[in-house]
């Protein structure tokens, strides 16, 4: 009989052990032991049961900035490996410990935890500047990871030309601009379904340059269909190209074989969304989104995965909600409530520094993206925000033709009517508290609220930006 590490072997003869005739046996992934069957009604028993690991993931349930970096850090230590599964250097995610604030832009938010394997997967769009300036500060703080980071050979390159094509087609939509944090990402998205893209893999490739060369061409009669922006390419083309010897030098690895292998030999493996669901190219605020699928179900397309291995769906959201850049946001406040939330939780863009608009929750919004992503478990951030203020309030319903309803309509537009529900506010501290029933007793109603309201318990409670801050109910 042979037997691969993980993989679940037919018998090619019997065996015999302890006196009892076995026909051959399945690798158990838990225990890393074999588990002997005997006929072929057990055989399919087991391999039911064996073959079921699957791949957790934590997605955004807004338009992003939902504090996923945090979730992922603390949740890392269950699992085995983090995958990044989309997005690219357009993504922030922030992690405060030991008094140290970090961004990750395209390296998974496992990174910080020993022994983790982290992988950007084929769906990302890679960045090599980015992606060599983000190593280099993280190997400045002492942290030793490229043991454990691989890049798919299928993710998607960003040129410098990219970036240029991004930032003159914006600046040719005058108010009617995206808000696009201008990294490339649409042209390199368009790249990749319109099948010119280049590939991590084909910076080994002998005719990588001619590669280079053409896509740049295409790029520049694109350019000149737009009025003449202020960019130095020959400057960003030799960052570029210096960058490349950072890329080649990591572990490159056939993302789906990677991530199905390690799911079969018994690996814990959790998948970090980027941006929010409300950003998503196909169900998000068309045209103010991303060009990646955000949602659950990027995460097949964006690893390789078989939709049956998804596992348990984490959905984040704030407390209250916030948006960066251009598009509809019914529950926005612009008042002077929108500008004290923007203060207490420090709402500035962690990509570009823009200010984010504020708004309440909008819980409509929240039941349509639990809907999309399959939402198990919500974790809820930056409840401390709202821990000055006297009363706060969540969306319930839109108004469309004087009726209430909370079906997201096909287009979601500025200033739609809006019902709320109003919350006294609790005006204490939570940092003290370690269990949701410490938390003040208005704040637990409020939560009690929004599980009733979503249908969907709330299992992690982040109280503040440090990693203890967390709350596990
Ligand atoms: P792009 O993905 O850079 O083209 O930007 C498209 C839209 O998504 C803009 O409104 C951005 O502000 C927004 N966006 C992109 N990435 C993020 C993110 O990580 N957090 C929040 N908003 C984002």
């Amino acid at each position: 009989m042979t037997e691969k590490e993980g993989s679940l072997t037919l018998p090619e003869r019997t065996q015999e052990i302890a006196g009892k005739t076995f026909m051959g046996f399945i690798h158990d992934r838990n225990s890393q032991g074999n588990t002997y069957f005997s006929d072929r009604k057990e055989y399919l028993w087991l391999f039911k049961t064996h073959s079921s690991m699957k791949i957790d993931v934590i997605v955004g349930l807004q338009w992003g900035d939902e504090g996923k970096g945090k979730i992922v850090d603390y949740l890392a230590t269950q699992y085995d490996m983090v995958c990044r599964f989309q997005g690219g250097p357009n993504a922030g995610h922030t992690l405060k410990f030991d008094g140290k604030k970090f961004v990750l832009h395209t390296i998974p938010s496992g990174i910080f935890r020993a022994d983790l394997q982290n992988l950007i997967g084929n769906g990302v769009v890679i960045d090599p500047i980015t992606l060599e300036k983000e190593i280099a500060e993280l190997q400045s703080t002492g942290l030793s990871f490229l043991d454990r980071l691989f890049v798919a050979h299928k993710a998607h390159l960003i040129l410098p030309t990219h970036r240029l094509l991004d930032a003159a087609s914006e600046a040719s939509k005058g108010a009617a601009k995206i808000g696009s944090t201008l990294r490339g990402i649409g042209p390199t998205y368009m790249d990749k379904t319109g099948r010119n893209g280049l590939r991590v893999g084909d910076v080994f490739a002998p005719d990588f340059m001619d590669k280079y060369q053409t896509l740049k061409e295409k790029h520049l009669n694109l350019a000149s269909m737009y009025p003449a922006i202020d960019f130095n390419l020959e400057a960003e083309e030799t960052k570029w190209f210096a960058s490349l010897e950072c890329l080649r030098s990591l572990q490159h690895v056939d993302g789906e074989y990677f991530v199905n292998q390690a799911l079969d030999a018994g690996k814990r493996l959790l998948a970090e969304g980027a941006q929010g669901s409300m950003l998503d190219i196909d169900f998000g605020t068309y045209p103010y989104v991303t060009s990646s699928n955000t949602i659950t179900a990027g995460l097949c397309t964006g690893l390789g995965v078989a939709p049956k291995r998804v596992g348990k769906v984490i959905g984040i959201t704030k407390a209250y909600c916030t948006r960066v850049g251009s598009g509809p946001f019914p529950s926005e406040l612009h008042d002077e409530e929108g500008e004290a939330l923007r203060a207490a939780g420090h709402e500035f863009g962690a990509t570009t520094g823009r200010p984010r608009r504020c708004g309440w929750i909008d819980l409509p919004q929240l039941k349509y993206t639990i809907m999309l992503n399959g939402v198990d478990e919500i974790a809820i951030t930056k409840v401390d925000v709202l821990n000055s203020f006297a009363s706060l309030k969540a969306a319930t319903h839109y108004q469309i033709d004087g009726k209430e309803t909370d079906a997201i309509p096909f287009e979601m537009v500025e200033g739609m009517p809006m019902s709320y529900r109003e919350f006294s506010g609790w005006m204490e501290d939570t940092a003290s508290c370690q269990q949701r029933e410490q938390l003040p007793a208005a704040l637990q109603d409020y939560l009690l609220f929004l599980e009733k309201t979503l249908a969907t318990p709330i299992k992690y409670i982040s109280t503040g930006p440090e990693r203890q801050a967390l709350i596990i109910s």
